[in-house]
């Protein structure tokens, strides 16, 4: 299975950002310097994606804008020698080839994906969440693919978190069949605690085979008019083996304020130019611990 491809949904309405989403992409918010779409962008292109699929929708021209060529920009750095800049301005564009398709509403992650069908064509293919951020290195992609290969299969990130949190989540019913893997028997969405089937809850990258978009057209939309990429699974899941990967790495959910704020410290005291100065920004904040 070799991934030449990714899709990665960003037509969302982000909610749980607002309101700072009503002009801002909820993709394009930063962890530090670079979009949330930057770091899953160069995930992929690590695990060897060629090209990446973005799905975008109508008023969200921003994340196009993003990857294009800033001419003038780069001239104007260039003139003043600015070498550092420019290799950052340059750097979205030269991960991958990155092209993109419109959801023009938002009804699902499911539907989200179908939108990307032509653009895939017959081959298997990476599906990665921009709000699942996940540090690590090998990354989380580079690890799955792996996997995929060794399997031959299609591979679904999981995570195991506390009980206490796994009715938040799709979680995994599967079976060991080696370190961190599992063979998936069923998905269930956002289960009661005590109807989970294990506490290994999915996180946003999904290697699927190209049959994957044949079950999505088949799939009613739920009550809420959506089409869920777990009802897409399930179906996949009757005639093709899927395995659950417990990848290596931390996750952080870039998908509501408090989660981006934890990655933006964690990248921060891990990044050399930036560490010094987010320890001593904790330390400011050391008599607020002592007091709580
Ligand atoms: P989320 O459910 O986390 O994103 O979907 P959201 O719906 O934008 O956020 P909230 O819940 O309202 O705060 C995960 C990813 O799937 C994309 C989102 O843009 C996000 O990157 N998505 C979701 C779509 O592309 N289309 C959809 O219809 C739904």
């Amino acid at each position: 299975m070799q991934i030449r491809k990714a899709v990665i949904p960003a037509a969302g309405l982000g909610t749980r950002f607002l309101p700072v989403t009503m002009s801002v992409p909820k993709e394009l918010l930063p962890i530090i310097d670079r979009p949330l779409l930057q770091y899953v962008v160069a995930e992929a292109a690590e695990a060897g994606v060629e090209e990446v699929i973005i799905v975008t929708s109508p008023g969200k021209e921003s994340i196009s804008d993003y990857f294009q060529p800033h001419t003038a920009l780069e001239q104007r750095l260039e003139a003043g020698g600015e070498e550092g800049l420019l290799a950052k301005v340059a750097e979205a564009a030269n991960l991958a080839k990155v092209s993109f398709v419109v959801q023009h509403e938002a009804l699902g992650l499911g539907h989200a994906v179908l939108m990307a069908k032509d653009a895939v064509g017959g081959e298997p293919f990476v599906v990665v969440l921009p709000d699942d951020i996940i540090a690590h290195s090998p990354g989380a992609i580079t690890q799955m693919v792996q996997v995929s290969e060794q399997m031959n299969a299609g591979v679904i990130a999981v995570e195991a978190l506390p009980w206490e949190v796994v009715h938040n989540y799709g979680v995994v019913d599967g079976t060991p069949v080696s370190d961190r893997v599992y063979k998936i028997q069923g998905l269930v969405e956002k289960p009661p605690r005590e109807q989970a089937p294990s506490n290994l809850t999915i996180v946003g990258r999904y290697i699927l085979p190209p049959e994957i978009f044949g079950c999505l057209e088949n799939i009613r939309p739920g009550a809420n008019g959506e089409i869920q990429l777990t009802d897409g699974l399930l179906a996949l899941l009757r005639d093709h083996d899927l395995y659950a990967y417990q990848f290596a790495g931390n996750r952080f959910d870039g998908g509501t304020p408090m989660g981006l704020l934890r990655a933006s410290l964690a990248f921060a005291l891990d990044r050399k130019d930036t560490s010094k100065e987010a320890l001593s920004i904790l330390r400011e904040f050391q008599g607020r611990l002592d007091q709580s």
